[in-house]
């Protein structure tokens, strides 16, 4: 199965992207049948939603294929969202604007908030409250809240707090096995399911 990891900062280099290559290095070396894939926004790859976006645009057309295959491929997503100004940083709400229910719907997806402080809470409520409805992305109800995240993760080890380093590293491997559980359930109601209506392309 491939699994899709989503980096939301726009800075480059970022804790968020520290994160997403921990975690794919995780899913690639703890399970055999993962195949990870990582996506990072740094230096903002896509640029503001337009209309044209709607209006068979060329370029959005040529920018997003590659984009559009991936996740329509991936059967689950790792949504990393660092906390900034208590929000969800833009290029990610961005992202959401993008893609929809042929490529995100009914698949499973665990968020990662990264905060260098003691924060991480918004995002979560963030990308619970407004980030699925016409995409039908399933967050599942585990999730990661990474605080004081340069103080974990980093390769070199003296670079990590002993203490909240360990607990991280192994609640990042149990959330990923949920993840994985998740994404092998829902492909089974995906393939069972008519989960798409012309009528009701939209969420309510
Ligand atoms: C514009 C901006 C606003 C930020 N606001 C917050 C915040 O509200 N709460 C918080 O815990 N950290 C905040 N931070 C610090 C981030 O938690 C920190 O940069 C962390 O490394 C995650 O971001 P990164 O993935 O971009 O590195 C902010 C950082 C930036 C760049």
């Amino acid at each position: 199965m491939k699994i899709s990891i989503i980096s939301g900062s726009h800075r480059n280099p970022s804790q968020s992207e520290k994160v997403a290559r921990y975690i794919e290095t995780e899913l690639s070396n703890n399970f055999d049948d993962i195949e990870p894939w990582v996506y990072a926004l740094a230096d903002n790859p896509l640029p503001l939603w337009d209309q044209s976006l709607w209006e068979d645009n060329e370029e959005w057309d040529q920018r997003l294929a590659p984009l559009r295959q991936q996740l329509s491929e991936s059967d689950a997503f790792v949504i990393i969202a660092p906390e900034w100004h208590g929000q969800v940083p833009a290029g990610l709400k961005n992202f959401f604007l993008m893609f929809n229910r042929f490529e995100l719907g009914h698949k499973p997806a665990l968020i990662v908030a990264v905060s260098s402080g003691d924060g991480g809470a918004y995002p979560v409520a963030e990308l619970r409250m407004s980030s699925y409805k016409n995409n039908r992305l399933c967050y599942i109800p585990e999730q990661l809240i990474l605080r004081n995240v340069e103080q974990i993760l980093n390769k070199k080890s003296e670079d990590n707090n002993v203490e909240t380093d360990g607990y991280f590293r192994e609640r990042i491997s149990w959330a990923l096995g949920i993840l994985r559980g998740y994404s092998v359930a829902l492909k089974s109601m995906r393939e069972t399911t008519e989960i798409h209506h012309d009528k009701f392309s939209n969420g309510m």
